[in-house]
């Protein structure tokens, strides 16, 4: 048997939250951002890291014969109850490397491994508005694939140099609070979908 924890379903007694983003290079701050967020959830949610780094450009040919990478991509995510986005800024907008995963999750539309999900979005950014023209692109693309946003707490991690120390903690505690409310409100959504 496989121990890939990627082939591994859902945790049946706790809310599955599969969270993924950052950025491609090494010591992202969003990146440090998944990382803060993956220690700060209530101890009902099964934390997991759906990997992008090595996945390829969406392709519909490749639809019907996906690469490993996209398997275990799809099947972290399709095992989750709600999913966590942390995504740069690039160009006023969301990174290619982002969209491509959202694209790939998405398809083929038989199986959509995001749609109707519950989603929560975390931005960091070395400037002045922490990622939030990404975030408000992200929100439309939501809308296509039916998901469930998280409106708030909205974190947009501003001046990023500043906040996360060498080690990757977020020193700045405001930041933190956000982090610890906004992954809270996702487990909450999550769980009353349990109970209903
Ligand atoms: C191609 C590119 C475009 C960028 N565009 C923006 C932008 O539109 N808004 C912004 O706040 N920061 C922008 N930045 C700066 C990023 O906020 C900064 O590089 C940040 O550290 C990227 O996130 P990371 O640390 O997770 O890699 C850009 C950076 C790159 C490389």
């Amino acid at each position: 048997m496989s121990n890939d924890i990627s082939r591994a379903p859902g945790d049946v007694k706790k809310v599955n939250i599969a969270a993924f983003g950052g950025s491609l290079r090494r010591n992202s701050f969003n990146g440090y951002l998944l990382n803060v967020a993956s220690r700060n959830v209530p101890e009902y949610v099964a934390f997991r890291i759906a990997p992008i780094k090595d996945l390829p450009m969406y392709n519909t040919d490749e639809e019907e014969k996906p690469v490993e990478a996209v398997v275990n991509f799809k099947n972290v995510l399709r095992h989750a109850d709600g999913i966590l986005i942390v995504t740069p800024e690039y160009n006023y907008s969301i990174p290619g490397f982002i969209k491509n995963a959202i694209d790939i999750a998405s398809r083929p539309y038989s199986d959509n491994v995001l749609k109707g999900k519950h989603v929560a979005v975390m931005s960091a950014s070395m400037s002045a508005f922490g990622g939030m023209r990404a975030q408000y692109h992200l929100r439309q693309v939501f809308v296509y694939l039916d998901m469930k946003p998280i409106n708030k707490p909205e974190v947009f991690i501003n001046f990023a140099q500043d906040k996360f120390d060498s080690s990757g903690e977020l020193k700045d505690e405001k930041s933190l609070r956000l982090v610890q409310e906004l992954m809270m409100n996702l487990a909450t959504e999550c769980m009353r979908d349990r109970l209903v």
